[in-house]
């Protein structure tokens, strides 16, 4: 027979769960017909979003990648212009190349620092049109918090330093701020603050906010004006939505001032991994700011394909070596196997202490595994 398994699922913050005032929320919230504009409750999103991020419009969409795609289609609306991105950007990595493939915008990468920020200078160097071979930089992308970069903040200064050379070539500034919040906890700093720079900024209420669906683009009344009409051609117009709207205005007043609990919560797995001093697995315990932790596999003996299937797996032996909630669960880990020689941990709202501690106790007895058969 099988054994009873806990499952501890860090693979992303997309997995979180609605809470039970969010549950309430959205059972309860006053609807209408969004495209008609009559619905009260998207409004009243729309309206806290702008508010809260020092800009004069928001617009509420089905996705993060919808969001960033309406941003590149407007900022980029004439044709033969282009946007600058980061090579580790999720724009270009993962979001299918929307931006070529729909929006007919070229994407011109530039090589990410590991902070997830880029080098001005080289910037500097990739702005084009002046020619008339060149297509015309238009737009610039960022990201903050930096996914693949492992949840980097983007520093302030940085953000000032890039506004100042994109507003001499009028280039306009879009901020991929998925998990901005996350980026304001680190700071201490309204989300305001972060965006004061940028022209445009797409967050996210379905990630580390644990609602079920929707992000919120943000911006200039002209900027929304126009995505608002692109997101219907892209079938992004939705009817009674404010029931999705109540979940993020509950997670504004109940998820957000949490969001430092999940960053502790990293902290203490990275915070194990660094004591055991493996030569096998390290962390960058200095560097880490929010909720998403990159372990890196010093060996090529070892892929992160088969750390995170080993995770996941309960053996036997961990059973009879006590390795059981208080429940005597086996314990799986869900993680996330990035390339070769990383797997990323990202916590949310739903894990708890506990979590952490069957987590740690998980990994300590895999890595001490791999100590054996490996060394
Ligand atoms: C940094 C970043 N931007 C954008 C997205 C896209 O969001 P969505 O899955 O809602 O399309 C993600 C998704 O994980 C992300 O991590």
């Amino acid at each position: 027979m099988k054994p009873a398994v806990r499952v501890v699922d860090l693979r992303s913050d997309t997995v979180s769960l609605p809470t039970a005032r969010m549950r309430k929320a959205i059972y309860e919230a006053e609807v209408g017909d969004d495209v008609y504009d009559e619905d009260p409750t998207v409004k009243e999103l729309e309206r806290r979003s702008a508010q809260m991020f020092g800009k004069q419009a928001a617009l509420f969409v089905p996705s993060g990648t919808m969001g960033n795609l309406l941003a590149v289609m407007v900022h980029c609306s004439r044709r033969g212009t282009e946007a600058i991105v980061g090579d580790m950007a999720h724009i270009f990595l993962y979001e299918q190349g929307g931006a070529a493939q729909i929006g007919g915008v070229l994407l011109n990468c530039i090589k990410n620092e590991e902070d997830g920020t880029f080098d001005l200078g080289e910037l500097r160097n990739k702005f084009r049109g002046y020619d008339v071979h060149e297509s015309q930089t238009a737009l610039v992308l960022v990201e903050n918090t930096h996914n693949m970069c492992g949840g980097k903040v983007l520093p302030l200064q940085w953000l000032e330093d890039l506004s100042k050379i994109c507003t001499e070539r009028s280039v306009k500034i879009h901020m991929d701020g998925a998990r901005i919040f996350n980026a304001a906890e680190y700071l201490k700093v309204p989300v305001s603050r972060i965006v004061r720079d940028v022209d445009s900024i797409c967050f996210c209420l379905s990630k580390g906010l644990a609602c079920p669906v929707g992000s919120v683009l943000v911006g200039h009344n002209d900027f929304i004006k126009a995505a608002h009409r692109l997101r219907k051609a892209l079938g992004g117009g939705m009817r009674q939505v404010g029931f999705l709207a109540a979940a993020g205005l509950c997670a504004f007043d109940e998820i957000v001032p949490k969001l430092s609990k999940d960053h502790a919560r990293t902290r203490r797995i990275a915070e194990f991994i660094q004591s055991i001093n493996s030569p096998l697995f390290k962390v960058d315990l200095e560097n880490l700011h929010t909720n998403i932790l990159m372990i890196q596999i010093l060996t090529n003996r070892i892929t992160s394909c088969d750390f995170e299937r080993r995770l996941i797996e309960v053996l036997p032996e961990e059973l009879e070596h006590g390795l059981v909630d208080a429940r005597g669960n086996g314990i799986s880990v869900k993680v996330s196997a990035r390339d070769w020689s990383f797997t990323r941990i990202v916590v949310y709202t739903n894990i708890t202490d506990e979590d952490i501690d069957l987590v740690i106790r998980k990994i300590k007895y895999v890595i001490e595994e791999y100590h054996n058969n490996e060394l």
